[in-house]
């Protein structure tokens, strides 16, 4: 059976002791509760190695933002996959639509990054989503589609089944604006049987897709109760445990 995750995503937030402070803060805030769904703490490179280090021995997994497309050499500035998995980081968002938009990130250079998580056993929580033109356009199957089937359907089976897919509308990031439950089911199931249509049903059904944009602790049971959203990926909400928690709880 797939598995329940609650991802937070701080973005380019937090100094390393503000990081530090959350995960202490996180850490006291879980002792002692039942947690029913996985969670993972996507930080900025900087942190990755003290906040791993605090969350050893607890539920909460770490990840990165980004890796390189390349193994290693001469890349000044960049950070290589296996440089984050020495860490003790195991997960990295792949395919952010803020690095689809800002750094003009493409399916190509994301099937490098992916191959690269994966060969150094990072687990991708592989991002998409529409924008607002799209959606209102009623593109947004096929834009979805494409960005999943682009950049990652050259992938063996056994590859693809190591993945973790979010859905975020790039109108729902940041804006306030929830994608409603029913639209996040209808587009999550489209995106498993495009998966099933690739690779099957079995490794559709233990594909983990998540929903991002806005979601927070009002709306996270609503969304999480459609069979086909298995968690969220948490921008705003997941900079405090406070605001965290209560989505993580949704689970419960
Ligand atoms: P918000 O939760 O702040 O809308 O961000 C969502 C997101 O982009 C997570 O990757």
């Amino acid at each position: 059976m797939r598995k329940k995750i609650v991802a937070g995503n701080w973005k380019m937030n937090k100094t390393l002791q503000e990081g530090l402070k959350f995960s202490n803060d996180l850490k006291e805030a879980l002792k002692g509760k039942t947690v029913n769904c996985e969670v993972v703490v996507g930080t900025p490179f900087i942190h990755l190695s003290e906040v791993a280090k605090n969350f050893e021995g607890t539920v909460v997994h770490v990840a990165a933002q980004n890796i390189a497309n390349k193994e290693k050499g001469a890349y000044t500035g960049e950070v290589s996959a296996a440089m984050v998995a020495s860490t003790g980081a195991n997960h990295v968002i792949l395919g952010h639509s803020e690095r689809r938009a800002y750094y003009h990130e493409t399916a190509e250079l994301l099937t490098e990054k992916v191959e690269l998580a994966l060969a150094n056993d990072l687990t991708p929580i592989f991002c998409v989503g529409e924008v607002l033109e799209e959606r209102e356009a009623g593109k947004h199957f096929d834009v979805v589609a494409a960005q999943i089937k682009d950049a990652l359907f050259e992938l063996s089976k056994e590859d693809f089944s190591k993945l973790i897919v979010a859905y975020e509308p790039v109108w729902a990031i940041g804006t306030g604006k929830t994608a409603t439950a029913d639209q996040a089911q209808e587009i999550h199931a489209f995106i498993r049987k495009t998966i099933a249509d690739k690779y099957g049903e079995e490794v559709a059904d233990n594909t983990s897709i998540l929903y991002g944009g806005s979601c927070n602790a009002g709306n996270a049971k609503e969304l999480f109760s459609n069979p086909d959203v298995d968690g969220g990926l948490i921008g705003g909400a997941s900079l405090e445990a406070d605001s965290f928690l209560p989505i993580i709880e949704a689970f419960n």
